[in-house]
């Protein structure tokens, strides 16, 4: 949703039936047939007694105030009620001055630190509260990741739906506890911008598909605390999702226990009580007019506890976050001052550098990282200074100009950019540090950067300093360029500048020239006269359209520029999605690989942390990075009907099965040290849980509650082999009995830990119910599988460090 858009300024849509739709709704629900919160169907929990203060409220009211409530309309009397007051941000306050601009979620995400992620969530939340916004159109679960081309990839997690699960909850654990109300989105099965206005798409995928993948994370994020849906724009098997009883009453109310109400994307109601019988809870007045809504009760197309459950969801969550206690300050505009960044700008600095990735390095013969004062240094890219007006532009959310950005990049477009007080690029520290560890510094903030004919400073002939003997290559002549002028140019030919001697000798142009430092600025020139050369790389996407490609060609052009002059060539790329390395990530001269999403107002402070060791990478890769383009399954659909044919299927569950090589698999990154596993062990933590199929607990925020039981822990042990202290990301995979039609292998379980030098630490991985259990259609719950699982811990993916099987 843009922020900017009332939610009462919907636009019609026609052609879609109204009326209460058929429900495959695969749990009981209320005596109704609906789930309807008065029925108590679901154990509200830490949420009984908001319900209650809501319930008491609502039954104070008329209908005539209860249909203002649910279309966002205020009232004063007896009973008042002013609406909450909402603001789109996941990675801080959407278009607001004097806030912070947090790690995008999808950098965040490769910290694979759920405290950290949490922190960041909370103080997200702080800055919405302390500008006086309750309502956060917050963390987005949906897109996943299913298409590596989806232009809102920045705002969400990864295409993995555990991983996606544990940090949305955490995400909605952590904005809700700033004291606000946190709205997930875009659910459901939004997983692209092309073709996604008024139902343009319809997201086919089945049962399994959908519980397994899809919905998991959001089962997550309700069990954290959220209190609010935004369902999205695209069409579910057919019907809007805000239209859509299978997946609001069903999976959201029925199945997962929301207690909250469900909200519309942009334009995404179309009628009125086939949204408010679908489970919308809030909605325009357009359709949801006084005269309507009272009349469908009397005719009998709505009924009066719908009408009740609808008012009291829309008010359970302001009793939930507290906004009854009076503290909160009055909201302002968005560009009057309020101190409210306190110290966020360290707690973004440590979030962004441990989102940064070591995917490649060759650190022999003082080359790689990290960074070792390096004499003479030179930043290649547009991404490695300012862009020329900066930093906040607005990104546009009909699609972004073009797949890179002429600039440091670091926040994604549309309604999840964040709003920069200032943005450090690494221009910056790095200057600052060449400055400080006595080197030389030098730059082209150009991808294609051809330095104009030098007129005036003719070569022509033997110009340069003489050498030979030395770091600097040999051979090419000195003098700037050129082919006529009127400065004759150094001599050249026989070499009094000692050691490390410049290249001279021959005649014509290249190398270095007058005055000693006034070298020919050109990419090639500058990389072959650098002791350490760097490349900076971006990709961007926001909010309105999808990337065209994953690669992108000019930027490859500068990286191989570079490598084929200098034989410490380091990357360092910062990517809206996945990208495609395979023009140089094999190249012997591209000797470091530093990747990861947009990092925030400190982007360049991290990269530059990591750069030079400060920061020991601990970063893991939350996507697979395939060789080609072409090599991931479900590139952007682009026609009406998007059928999920790949089921359970995506990213690297997809890769397993089909044994494509890849470049780097999902769970991949390198530190400055190096880890080793001791063996794995398994023991069963509750026999009574793993003798019954499904699951027998009541309804509770999230699910039923023993799905979130411990049944079994897996252990090992790691030890930092290496000479620095470093952080490892212990990875459980789990492969499932025949029954279960799982993929090979699926990420159940991670745990982050720093290990000092030498030392070793016990790593316990806790699995849940709900993780070894899979989707049973047929019986339309969670089952166990019985038959032999195999616990797999290792460093990534494909790098499995040892096993232990268990059988069910
Ligand atoms: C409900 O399930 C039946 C049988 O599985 C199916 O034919 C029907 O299309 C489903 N309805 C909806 C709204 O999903
Ligand atoms: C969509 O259709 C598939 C196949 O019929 C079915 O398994 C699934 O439950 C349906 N989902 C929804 C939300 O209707
Ligand atoms: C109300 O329900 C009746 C009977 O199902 C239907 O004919 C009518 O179109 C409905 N009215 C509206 C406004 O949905
Ligand atoms: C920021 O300050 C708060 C107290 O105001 C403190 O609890 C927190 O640890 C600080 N965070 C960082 C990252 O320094
Ligand atoms: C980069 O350099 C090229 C060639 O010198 C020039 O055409 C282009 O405008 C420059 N781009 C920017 C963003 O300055
Ligand atoms: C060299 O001089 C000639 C004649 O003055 C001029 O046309 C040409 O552009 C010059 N070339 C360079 C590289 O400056
Ligand atoms: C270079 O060599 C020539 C001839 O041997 C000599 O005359 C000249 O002084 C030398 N130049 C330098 C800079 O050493
Ligand atoms: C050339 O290199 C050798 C070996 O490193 C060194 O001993 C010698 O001093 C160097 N000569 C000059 C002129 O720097
Ligand atoms: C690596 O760099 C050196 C210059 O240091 C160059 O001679 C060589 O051709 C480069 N190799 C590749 C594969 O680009
Ligand atoms: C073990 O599982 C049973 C059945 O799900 C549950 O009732 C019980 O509370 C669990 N015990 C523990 C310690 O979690």
């Amino acid at each position: 949703m843009k922020a900017t858009t009332s939610l009462h300024a919907l636009a019609a849509l026609s052609g879609v039936a109204d009326g209460l739709a058929t429900r495959n709704s695969s749990a009981p629900v209320g005596a109704t047939g609906l789930p309807l919160l008065a029925d108590g169907y679901v154990d509200l929990g830490v949420a009984s007694a908001a319900f209650e203060k809501a319930k008491t409220f609502v039954d104070g009211l008329t209908n005539e105030q209860k249909i203002k409530i649910i279309t966002g309309s205020s009232f004063t009397g007896s009973s008042s009620w002013t609406p909450l007051s909402s603001k789109d941000g996941v990675a801080g306050i959407n278009m607001q001055f004097f806030v912070s601009g947090f790690t995008m979620i999808n950098a965040a995400t490769m910290t694979w630190n759920p405290d950290l992620v949490e922190a960041q969530f909370r103080a997200t939340g702080d800055e919405f509260y302390q500008m006086g916004y309750n309502l956060i159109m917050g963390p987005v679960a949906s897109p996943l990741g299913r298409d590596p081309y989806g232009g809102r990839l920045p705002e969400g997690f990864s295409p993995d739906p555990y991983l996606s699960g544990i940090l949305m909850g955490k995400a909605a654990a952590g904005m809700s506890s700033a004291g606000i109300v946190t709205a997930g989105r875009h659910y459901l099965l939004n997983e692209q911008e092309t073709n996604r206005m008024s139902g343009g798409y319809s997201a086919n995928a089945d049962d399994k598909t959908t519980q397994e993948v899809y919905l998991w994370p959001f089962a997550d994020a309700v069990k954290g605390g959220l209190m609010a849906v935004m369902c999205g724009m695209n069409r579910v098997n057919g019907s809007l999702s805000c239209e859509n009883d299978k997946i609001l009453n069903g999976y959201l109310k029925s199945d997962l226990g929301f207690p909250g109400f469900v909200l519309p994307d942009v334009n995404s109601q179309a009628t009125a009580f086939g949204s408010a019988n679908a489970g919308l809870d809030y909605g325009s007045s357009r359709y949801w007019s006084e005269e309507v809504m009272l009349e469908g009760i009397e005719t009998g197309n709505f009924t009066q506890a719908r009408l009740d459950d609808m008012a009291t969801r829309n008010v359970l969550p302001y009793y939930f976050a507290g906004l009854d206690d009076g503290q909160q300050p009055e909201k302002i505009s968005n560009t009057d001052y309020r101190n409210v960044r306190g110290n966020h700008s360290t707690l973004i600095r440590k979030v962004a550098s441990e989102a940064i990735i070591l995917l490649k390095n060759d650190n022999t013969n003082g080359r790689g990282l990290p960074l070792n004062k390096p004499r003479t240094m030179a930043l290649f890219g547009a991404h490695a200074g300012p862009c020329t007006a900066g930093p906040n532009q607005q990104f546009s959310v009909g699609g972004t100009p073009a797949d890179t950005y002429p600039g440091h990049l670091a926040t994604g477009g549309g309604s999840g950019q964040a709003s920069f007080p200032y943005l450090i690029t690494p221009f910056q520290p790095l200057t600052t540090r060449a400055a400080e560890d006595g080197g030389m510094i030098w730059w082209v903030l150009n991808n294609t950067y051809t330095a104009p004919p030098a007129a005036g400073f003719p070569g022509g002939g033997g110009g340069g300093f003489p050498g030979g003997n030395g770091s600097f290559p040999g051979g090419g002549g000195g003098g700037f360029p050129g082919g006529n002028g009127s400065f004759p140019g150094f001599p050249g030919g026989n070499g009094s500048f000692p050691g490390g001697g410049f290249p001279g000798g021959g005649g014509g142009g290249g190398g270095f020239g007058f005055g000693g430092t006034g070298m020919e600025p050109s990419i090639p020139n500058y990389a072959e006269n650098s002791e350490a050369c760097i490349v900076f790389i971006n990709s961007m996407s926001g909010e309105g359209s999808d990337r065209t490609e994953l690669a992108n060609e000019e930027q490859d052009d500068m990286v191989n520029t570079v490598a084929e002059k200098c034989s410490n060539t380091i990357v360092v790329g910062n990517f809206a999605g996945p990208r495609i390395l395979d023009a140089w990530i094999e190249n012997p001269n591209i000797t470091a690989v530093l990747y990861s999403g947009l990092l925030g107002q400190e982007s360049g402070n991290a990269i530059s942390d990591v750069l030079h060791g400060d920061v020991n990478p601990s970063g893991k890769l939350t996507h697979t990075i395939a060789k080609l383009a072409s090599d991931y399954p479900t590139p952007t659909c682009m026609t009406s009907e998007c059928n999920y044919d790949e089921g359970v299927f995506i990213d690297y569950r997809w890769f397993d099965a089909q044994i494509t090589t890849i470049r780097y698999p999902f769970g991949h990154g390198l530190s400055y040290t190096s880890f080793t596993y001791g063996d794995v062990s398994v023991s069963v933590t509750n026999q009574t849980a793993l003798g019954s199929r499904y699951p027998t607990g009541g309804l509770t925020l999230g699910g039923k509650a023993d799905l979130f039981d411990e049944v079994i822990a897996v252990s090992t042990t790691v030890q930092n082999s290496g000479a620095v202290t470093g952080a490892e990301v212990a990875q459980l995979y789990i492969s499932f009995p025949e029954e279960a039609e799982q993929p090979i292998r699926i990420l159940r379980g991670f745990v982050k830990i720093e290990i000092a030098a030498g030392e070793s630490a016990d790593v316990t991985f806790s699995v849940r119910r709900r993780d070894i259990s899979f989707w049973d259609t047929a019986a339309q719950k969670w089952a166990i599988a019985e038959g032999e699982y195999t616990l797999a811990v290792g460093s990534s993916s494909q790098d499995i460090r040892g096993s232990a099987t268990l059988t069910v």
